[in-house]
């Protein structure tokens, strides 16, 4: 069943109360001046920190602005991964990330020592890791990629068979693509497997004149029988594009929120269950407190770091 965003989020039981937001917004803003900081958020965060964001964005683009930015403090609103891809790119600013517990369980479903065991069955193939990933795990692996950029990082190495990490469904999507050999480790969304495509055949019922859009992380048959695969800027891209009026949403529902703003002539439909509650844990409440005392700070041992940047570095020039 889909519920249209408009008509849902304000019901989401996770926001801060009304009466509240505008304060704490306008004390947000006023510190984050005086601290010299910027806000980057991932495009699923509840609608207040996306109102507040300086840059928001898919986790290719928030790479991109934590390289450029001269702010002296980068607050993450997003999950743990992407706060120390922005620290691993940007080493000599403090990175915060509001609550330090939001983290990503696709991204703690390989470590090291896992990974090690993974290469040591496929030996002499290069290592593509999403960004999804650890630090320790970005430094022992050759390559980074993103939902957004994962064909051309394939494609730009010269091998004809590559071992991917952790989502076994980008992994098999990305194989699609580019008609390399692809080796998948066995890793997942909890968010995103629970979409089924009888979900997705009730929602065209329901909907016969939308767009359906998925993202990469869905199951392969989800992603089958979507009009449009995609990162999440890439759909949001897709859905200021087209001249559709009405689109079905499968992936996590804040991205529907951004784009219920964008265009208020056309309408979007998620499924109220495709929630990540780690990026849903971040709210004014607790980016105020992160920006008043330095809550969140992400710490990573410098040649942890200078490893992992290597393979970031890397993606980055691919694209
Ligand atoms: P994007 O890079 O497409 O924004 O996705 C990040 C993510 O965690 C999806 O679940
Ligand atoms: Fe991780 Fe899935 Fe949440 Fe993305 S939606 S941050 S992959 S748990």
């Amino acid at each position: 069943m889909t519920v249209e965003i408009r008509e849902y989020v304000e019901q989401y039981p996770g926001q801060t109360p009304l009466p509240l937001r505008a304060e704490l917004a306008a004390a947000i803003q006023d510190l984050k001046r005086s601290r010299g900081a910027v806000i980057l958020a991932h495009n699923y965060q509840l609608p207040e920190i996306q109102d507040l964001a300086d840059y928001l964005g898919d986790s290719l683009e928030l790479s991109r602005k934590a390289a450029a930015t001269e702010a002296n403090m980068i607050v993450f609103c997003g999950v743990h991964f992407m706060a120390q891809t922005a620290k691993i790119l940007s080493p000599q600013r403090l990175v915060l990330l509001p609550d330090p517990a939001a983290g990503c369980p696709m991204a703690d479903m390989i470590n090291p020592s896992q990974l090690a065991a993974f290469r040591a069955k496929y030996p002499g193939r290069p290592v593509v890791a999403y960004v999804n990933t650890t630090a320790e795990v970005k430094a022992d692996s050759d390559i980074c990629c993103t939902s957004a950029n994962s064909v051309r990082v394939v494609e730009s190495l010269p091998d004809d068979e590559v071992l991917f990490i952790p989502d076994r469904y980008l992994a098999e999507w990305t194989q699609k693509q580019t008609g390399k050999r692809i080796i998948g480790y066995p890793g997942f969304c909890p968010t995103h497997i629970p979409l089924t495509l009888e979900m997705i055949q009730e929602a065209r019922a329901e909907h016969p004149q939308a767009v359906v859009m998925c993202h990469p992380e869905c199951r392969p048959e989800v992603s089958e029988a979507a009009d449009v695969v995609a990162s999440t800027s890439g759909m949001l891209r897709a859905a200021r594009e087209r001249p559709d009026k009405e689109f079905v949403i499968a992936t996590e529902w804040g991205l529907a929120c951004r784009m219920a703003k964008d265009d208020p002539a056309k309408r979007f439909y998620v499924f109220p269950d495709a929630v990540c509650p780690n990026m849903k844990r971040i709210t004014l409440p607790k980016l105020l407190a992160s920006l008043q005392d330095t809550i969140g700070e992400i710490e990573i041992p410098p040649e942890v770091l200078e490893q992992a940047r290597g393979a970031v570095e890397r993606m980055l020039a691919v694209v």
